[in-house]
């Protein structure tokens, strides 16, 4: 069979990448040609796991194809799915559907026979409807069938996840394309994972639905992390003793700087815009906005007060740039929101992320970049932990501690133990603990 895949970024890559694995002749389509060319030269333009060896064991086979020619991959595929970005719209909260509708005029033109288009990008409730209506218009001759199946797949273990879903939802109206989803999806249901076919609406609202209540749980833990610090108590004691409940769970309960990432924060007020718009408000995730918005925006004079009261002058060193550990995403990346008044401010920022390493991002103008944790730290009035890398749980801290001017250190993932940092000389800020300050523990 043969499958399109319209964008060949985090989604795109990792669908097609797997579908080839599963020996359908895959061809990924993407209108940024130096994407294109980067990935016929065998060079993968994201940090995945697993996705490098995958793309290039099928490449090599000759099922996977890259090409910027939508026409030619689109010809005869039995099925052709969206992976394009859908941002928030400028102006208001609503997703930016434009490459979406891009996508699917340019496939209407190019469809010869029966197609299925899916969209796979996240898509607020009734796209798929209109998508229908609006490929109907352009093609009327056209053979073919529209089925909503969102993505669930988490960047830093896409692959995993995509060849391992918890389940695999398909809105569809048609007999014909559950059929063609139930044929591609049969490697990943053989093993287990639940095929659930819906109407369309239900489809795209299970996405948006899943993850308002993931982020909704993410604020939740934020604030009373928040309320720790003022009024005693450890947070990740808390977190556990609410998590061995089995109705709650552990997950989704790790307090951090706010979410970020190419999905919960553009998602939730998608979401929160549907609902105003259909007169049928989501309070609570509007609240999860607003509260996830605060919390960003309230980085800087956290690390402020920490610092005495002000940065200006002060060394600074970031561990960790990317919105959460094993990915290259900085898509809503605290860093975005603490890094810019930090240097604003006059503090001398010094980065290092394990794989975020230029300095393409406007945000980061100014900031300089170490080859390791060590060398951010060296001579540092402070350092900052924002991403939760798993490199940095195993730091030498009294190492690292020893070649700051001053120790201090501001742990916005709670990755240390309160008996680790007692070792060490750091004044230890984190989040929902109390402070820590070597006076206090007798450390040298
Ligand atoms: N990144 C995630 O973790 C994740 C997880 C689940 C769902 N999603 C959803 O999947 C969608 C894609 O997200 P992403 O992170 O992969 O985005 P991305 O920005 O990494 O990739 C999108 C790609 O589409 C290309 N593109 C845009 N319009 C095009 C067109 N008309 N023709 C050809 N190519 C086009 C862009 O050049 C880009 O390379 C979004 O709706 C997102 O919400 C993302």
């Amino acid at each position: 069979m043969k499958i399109a895949v319209i964008g060949a970024g985090y989604v795109g890559l990792v669908s097609g990448a797997c579908l080839a694995e599963f020996g359908f002749d895959v061809f990924c389509v993407d209108q940024n040609e130096t994407r294109v060319a980067d990935l016929n030269a065998g060079r993968i333009p994201i940090h995945e796991a697993g996705l490098d060896t995958l793309v290039h064991s099928n490449w090599r086979a000759g099922r996977l194809h890259f090409t910027t020619d939508l026409p030619s991959a689109v010809a005869q595929a039995e099925a052709v799915f969206i992976a394009v970005s859908t941002p928030t719209r400028r102006g208001d909260d609503a997703a930016d559907l434009a490459y979406v509708q891009q996508a699917a005029s340019e496939i209407a033109q190019a469809l010869t026979g029966y197609s299925v288009i899916v969209t796979k990008s996240t898509v607020p409730v009734g796209t798929a409807r209109r998508l229908k209506a609006q490929i109907r218009e352009l093609r009327p001759d056209a053979e073919f069938d529209v089925a909503a199946n969102p993505e669930f797949l988490r960047e830093g273990s896409a692959v995993e996840d995509f060849l391992h879903p918890d389940r695999i939802i398909v809105g569809s109206e048609s007999k014909r394309a559950q059929e063609t989803l139930r044929k591609i999806y049969q490697p990943i249901t053989m093993t287990g994972a639940p095929l659930i076919f819906t109407d369309f609406e239900s489809a795209e609202l299970i996405k948006y639905a899943a993850n308002g209540y993931l982020a909704m749980r993410l604020a939740f833990i934020n604030q009373l992390a928040d309320l720790c610090e003022k009024v005693g108590g450890d947070i990740a004691v808390v977190a556990k003793g609410i998590g061995h409940d089995k109705r709650i769970g552990h997950h989704y309960l790790h307090p951090g700087p706010g979410f970020g990432g190419s999905c919960f924060p553009k998602d939730t007020r998608a979401l929160a815009a549907t609902a105003r718009e259909a007169k049928a408000p989501l309070s609570l995730i509007e609240a999860v906005v607003s509260a996830n918005d605060k919390r960003k925006g309230a980085l800087f004079a956290r690390v402020a007060t920490a610092l005495g009261g002000s940065v200006t002058g002060k060394r600074i060193a970031i561990l960790g740039l990317a919105f959460k550990a094993e990915t290259d995403d900085l898509r809503d990346a605290p860093g975005l929101d603490l890094i810019p008044p930090l240097t604003a401010a006059k503090a001398s920022v010094v980065a290092y992320d394990p794989v975020v390493r230029n300095n393409s991002n406007n945000a980061f103008a100014g900031v300089g970049w170490a080859k390791t944790a060590y060398d951010a730290a060296k001579d540092a009035d402070a350092v900052i932990v924002l991403t939760e890398w798993n490199e940095f749980r195993g730091l030498d801290l009294i190492r690292l501690a020893r070649s700051m001017r001053e120790p201090v250190m501001i742990d916005l993932r709670n990755l240390y133990s309160i008996a680790d940092i007692a070792k060490t000389p750091f004044i230890y800020h984190s989040l929902g603990r109390q402070t820590l300050r070597p006076l206090m523990t007798g450390a040298v």
